[in-house]
Formats: structure tokens, C-alpha cells, sequence
């Protein structure tokens, strides 16, 4: 990275202030990007593999604080959205994803885990959305349980790319399932 695109330390903190900066800096430099806490609640990321990360990048920041303004941010669970969203409004879910495989049961961003009961509770929000005329939509595995567990509504199938993976042969385009709620099939 040309070093006119890298700022120090002190002006990052001077521009967000010492905690987002410390969450920049973890961000930037921590494993493909990756949020994930231990079961004590604190960030538990391996270093990442950059040269020279682009650490403060102060026209992304500006940018995404403007569009920031206007908006309103709730940390809630999932299912707090059936208290406000009415017929017209558009929810979209990304949820901690159906493992693959019984191995592959990566679903730990937080230390209360994302287990099969919240799964099934997400699609029952997902239905209860859907039947209220919210526009609903929701990203998934492409999985026999996800196919079948929304298979009243339309689903698309789409080539992801995924970042994070601890195994690079499998951070390729991965096939995934966008379910639609305001379609029939
Ligand atoms: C696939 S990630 C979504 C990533 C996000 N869309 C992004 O682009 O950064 C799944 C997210 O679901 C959140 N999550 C886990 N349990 C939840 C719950 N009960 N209610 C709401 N969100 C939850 C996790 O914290 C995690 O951020």
C-alpha cells in the first residue's frame, strides 16, 4: 500500500477515538477480518497474514460515517424484530450459517453459540415476518435442512465467496441459499 494511504496510531485515535480505533486495528490485522469471542466474551482472533494492511483508511471511514447518520442501530436478538416490522418493510437476516458438514460446526461468534433450537426459531420469525407482509429475506448454507426447513418460500441459489475460512481451499465460491419471503415459488 502506497505509505500516503497509511496514517499513524495517534491520528486514527484522534479521528474515532482509542476504542474503534483498537477495534480498526483488530479488524485490519486479525484473521481475513473475522469478529469472534471467546467464551469469556473477549476478542479472540488469530493474527492475520498482511504485508502492510491499509490500517486507517480515512475516506472509507468518512464515507461510511455519513451514510451512518441517518441510521438507527439496535443490538438485539433476532427475534426482537417481530416488535416493530410491519407490512412493507424490509428485514433481511444473516445468520450464523447451517454447518456443512457435522464437522464444519463453525458457529461460534459469540460465546452463546447459534445452535439447531435457533435455527428453527430464526425460520419461525422468518414465517411469522412473511406471513405479516414484511418483506423478508434471508442467507443461508445450501443445505438439505435449510432447503427443507423453508421450503414454502422461493429460494435462490448464488456463488459466495467466502473470506473466512480457517482452510484456504475452502474460502472459494461456496453455493448458498437466499430465501425470499415476498415471493411465491
Ligand atoms: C454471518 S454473521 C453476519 C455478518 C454480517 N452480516 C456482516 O456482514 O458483518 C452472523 C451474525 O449473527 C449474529 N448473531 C448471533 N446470534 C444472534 C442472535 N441471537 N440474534 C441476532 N444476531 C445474532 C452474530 O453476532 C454474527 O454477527
Amino acid at each position: 500500500m502506497p505509505g500516503s494511504h497509511r496514517c499513524l496510531w495517534s491520528s486514527i485515535v484522534e479521528y474515532v477515538g482509542e476504542v474503534d480505533a483498537r477495534m480498526i486495528f483488530l479488524n485490519k490485522t486479525g484473521f481475513n477480518g473475522l469478529y469472534r469471542v471467546h467464551s469469556k466474551g473477549q476478542f479472540n482472533v488469530p493474527l492475520g497474514r498482511y504485508k502492510n494492511p491499509l490500517i486507517c483508511d480515512k475516506d472509507n471511514l468518512k464515507a461510511v460515517s455519513k451514510a451512518l447518520l441517518q441510521v438507527e442501530l439496535h443490538q438485539e436478538s433476532f427475534d426482537k424484530v417481530l416488535d416493530r416490522a410491519k407490512r412493507g418493510d424490509f428485514v433481511y437476516f444473516d445468520p450464523p450459517y447451517v454447518p456443512l458438514s457435522e464437522t464444519a460446526n463453525f458457529v461460534g461468534y459469540d460465546q452463546n453459540g447459534f445452535g439447531v433450537s435457533d435455527q428453527e426459531r430464526l425460520a419461525e420469525v422468518f414465517s411469522r415476518l412473511a406471513h405479516r407482509g414484511v418483506k423478508v429475506m434471508l442467507s443461508n448454507s445450501d443445505t438439505p435442512w435449510v432447503q427443507e426447513r423453508y421450503k414454502a418460500f422461493r429460494q435462490v441459489k448464488v456463488m459466495a465467496k467466502r473470506l473466512v475460512n480457517t482452510r484456504a481451499y475452502r474460502r472459494g465460491p461456496i453455493s448458498e441459499i437466499l430465501v425470499l419471503g415476498y415471493y411465491s415459488h
